[in-house]
């Protein structure tokens, strides 16, 4: 049977990177005979100029029956004056918890082509490759009650709550080990166990998920310590597992270390494996209809998707290694590139992919 992805370009450099990322999963298609049907629909800026608002019933709907959905980027200044719930950016969230997309996978991989572009010395992050497993529906973000309110003495005070249920912490653990179980095999969970009971609770059932995998390592280690360690020797971690708020900032440090966000793909997944698949940066809309935009983050996500949603392993080494040989040859887009790299426009990177594949 035929499996359905639903191709959502986004908004400014969206519509740009995923010409060419469609253009990459036409050809595996046909070349592994992976018999995907592609559809297309609107989210975000787009579907506001179209439709009145971020996430169309049409969308949710499309969505709701595909196997997987690639995502571009979405939102920019022209919408920011709308309100709240009205902005690009609702489009994308009402999405990630109508689908219930609860396990949130940000790899961080340094390409040894790109070794100078890190913020760290070479030495540091040669070979790096580590995968962020965030926790995305739950935690402090969605927590109720939440709000502003003004206490007695006149004074307003913010609060929300921090509150995850044991079996919340329990299929992100499964997530994580599974995974885990495809790379080193080792996981460490990140908490902050010292100071907040929820995290006591994560570290106990994270104890507990572990004893199915006995094959994998469980360490522990609290979330302002991570950072630290993350900056200091990235190398020593395999598969990192945390709640949302953590999962946040830890992926988005762990990014910088990888040198640029145009390279970066991600995906979140439900818990049949089915998932979204879109690249870490935003809809850059500095850089919109030049041409010069990264289109690598998406081609990437493109190979995620293949591995972790659509079981074609294959076909996704295939694009990785693709990649791979079009940083050997030299060419970079303009956020990678440096010294005497030739310089190309995003539809070249993508037919340079293309050629790769089909060499
Ligand atoms: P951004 O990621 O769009 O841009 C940050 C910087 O990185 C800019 O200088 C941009 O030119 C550059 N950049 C990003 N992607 C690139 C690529 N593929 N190739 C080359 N350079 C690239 O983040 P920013 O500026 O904070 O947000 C812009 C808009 O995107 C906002 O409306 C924001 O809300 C939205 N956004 C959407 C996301 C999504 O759809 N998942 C995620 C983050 C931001
Ligand atoms: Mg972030």
């Amino acid at each position: 049977m035929s499996r359905k992805i639903l191709i959502l370009p986004g908004d400014h450099i969206g519509p740009e990177i995923m010409t060419e990322a469609v253009k990459v999963l036409d050809l595996v298609n046909e070349r592994f005979k992976l018999d995907l049907s592609l559809d297309h629909a609107l989210l975000g800026g787009a579907a506001i100029d179209a439709c009145g608002v971020p996430l169309p019933e049409e969308t949710l709907t499309k969505a709701r029956a595909s196997d997987a959905i690639l995502l571009g980027a979405v939102g920019g200044p022209e919408w920011d004056k709308l309100e709240r719930h009205l902005r690009p950016e609702r489009g994308l969230l009402g999405l990630r918890s109508e689908l219930q997309l609860f396990g949130n996978l940000r790899p961080a991989l340094l390409y040894p082509q790109l070794a100078e572009a890190s913020s760290l010395k070479a030495e540091l992050v040669a070979g790096l490759d580590i995968l962020i497993v965030r926790e995305l529906t739950g935690g402090i973000y969605f927590g109720e009650p939440r709000g502003i309110r003004t206490l007695d003495n006149g004074e307003r005070q913010g609060y929300n709550t921090y509150v995850y249920s044991e079996s919340e912490i329990r299929r992100i653990g499964h997530l994580a080990f599974s995974l885990a179980r495809q790379r080193d095999k080792r996981v460490c969970s990140v908490d902050k166990s010292n100071v907040l009971e929820v995290t006591v609770l994560w570290r106990e059932v994270m104890e507990e998920v572990a004893r199915d995998y006995p094959d994998v390592e469980l360490t522990h280690m609290y979330v302002d310590n991570a950072a630290m360690q993350l900056v200091r020797a990235p190398k020593q971690f395999d598969v990192l597992v945390t709640g949302n708020m953590f999962g946040d900032i830890l992926s988005d440090a762990a990014a910088m270390l990888t040198g640029s966000i145009g390279m970066l793909p991600s995906a979140s997944l439900d818990q049949q494996g089915r998932g979204m698949y879109e690249p870490c940066h935003g809809s850059a809309p500095d850089i919109a209809g030049k041409g010069i935009a990264n289109p690598l983050a998406t081609i990437l996500s493109v190979a995620m998707m293949l591995r972790y949603t659509l079981n074609e392993v294959p076909a996704a080494e295939a694009i990785e290694q693709a990649v791979s040989a079009v940083l050997d040859q030299g060419l970079r887009t303009a956020d990678i590139h440096s010294g005497d790299y030739q310089r190309v426009s995003t539809s070249e990177m993508g037919e340079a992919v293309i050629r790769a594949l089909q060499a």
